[in-house]
């Protein structure tokens, strides 16, 4: 039976400082799945102007965000990086799924609300749309596969009820142009045009939190900076960032169990697992026992020791912003090819004359 193509697809958005929530939930996994899957790695800006970005600001954090995927070990020569912007395709796809998408679907947004803050009416009709658009961004190449963070799980499951709706109300004629691969939906057999992306949020940080409330997320908004570890921090920084990151009094258990209702501790513990590659099992089979005093150190070299030279082929690699450009804009083209002709086909779908 004829199967989709598997094929990854992600991406980070450029609106501040990546950190280690983006490092470890997302851009360090997609190392390590080069090897398994052609990939697509997205440096999100269209996603990024939902909310007003400083222009130049913006210029640089896309550059930022293409070198930290660089330093990390994203082969660009094998698969493809480049910044949303450059393919148009994403933007003319977003469209054609706005038509597909429910309001319903989109006023579930957990996202948009946190984003969104109190006044709704002052947000960017881009940020209530953003889930279409990133819909497009996936389906546009009929990615497989995406790994990202607990905190976009509930923007993938959009994705596949866009696909399911479009393979859905379009059936007849995805069959007809002989444009369907036979996929299982619910219990039947179809003929579906977009697959039904399965999300990979696996290991021990899908889920980083604040280093100064084990309750918060890590991320880029938050105004302290000492509550994350951004990927341009230098050593010091990294050592000061833990040794102050908010713990309980006790020491660390020696089983898992034992971190329940202790969010910081569980957080430290998972940044170390991540880290080291390990379970938080097997770390906690080696610190229980140990109070924080001991712990924090550990994690500081730990975290310096992996994150200094990623941080260091960064700045390598923004030393020679002309040099991301040329790599950005070589992925554009190939990313282009393909999402052309998804959308040549999607429109002959949807009945859009278009050759
Ligand atoms: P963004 O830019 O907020 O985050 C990029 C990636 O980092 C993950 N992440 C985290 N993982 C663990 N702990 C954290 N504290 C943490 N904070 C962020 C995110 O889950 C994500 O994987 N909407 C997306 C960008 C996007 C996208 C896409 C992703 C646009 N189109 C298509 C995948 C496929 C976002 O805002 O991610």
């Amino acid at each position: 039976m004829a199967d989709f193509t598997q094929r990854v697809f992600s991406g980070v958005q450029p609106s501040g400082n990546l950190h280690l929530g983006n490092y470890l939930g997302a851009v360090r996994r997609w190392v390590a799945l080069q090897d398994s899957y052609p990939c697509i790695f997205c440096v999100v800006d269209l996603h990024a102007i939902t909310v007003y970005q400083d222009p130049s600001a913006l210029e640089t954090a896309t550059r930022e965000v293409a070198a930290a995927y660089l330093a990390a070990g994203i082969d660009a020569k094998a698969h493809i990086v480049f910044n949303q912007s450059r393919v148009p395709e994403h933007a003319e796809l977003a469209w054609l799924f706005n038509c597909v998408v429910r309001l319903g679907w989109l006023n579930r947004m957990t996202q948009f609300k946190d984003k969104a803050g109190k006044d709704r009416e002052a947000a960017s009709a881009g940020l209530y749309v953003y889930p279409a658009l990133m819909a497009a961004d996936i389906l546009a190449y009929r990615a497989t596969h995406v790994p990202v963070g607990e905190d976009q799980k509930q923007h993938l499951e959009l994705t596949r009820d866009i696909a399911a709706k479009f393979n859905h109300d379009y059936a007849a004629r995805i069959a007809e142009r002989g444009l369907g691969v036979p996929m299982t939906m619910g219990e039947q057999e179809v003929q579906g045009f977009f697959p039904l992306t399965e999300p990979l949020i696996e290991g021990p940080a899908t889920r980083v939190m604040s280093l100064r409330d084990g309750t918060k997320k890590m991320s880029k908004s938050d105004p302290s900076d000492l509550s994350r570890i951004n990927l341009t921090d230098d050593e010091d920084q990294i050592s000061k960032k833990i040794r102050k990151a908010k713990t309980d009094p006790d020491g660390l258990p020696s089983e898992l169990a034992g971190l329940a209702g202790r969010p910081e501790a569980d957080n430290l513990v998972g940044i170390y697992a991540a880290l080291a590659g390990r379970s938080r099992e097997a770390v906690l089979a080696e610190f229980g026992g140990r109070q924080f005093s001991e712990f924090k150190p550990a994690l500081a070299d730990l975290a310096v020791a992996s994150l200094s030279p990623v941080s260091a082929r960064m700045r390598e690699h923004l030393a020679d912003p002309a040099g991301i450009d040329a790599v950005l804009r070589d992925g554009a083209e190939r990313a282009r090819a393909i999402a052309a002709e998804t959308i040549a086909q999607t429109k002959a779908i949807m009945g859009l004359l278009n050759d």
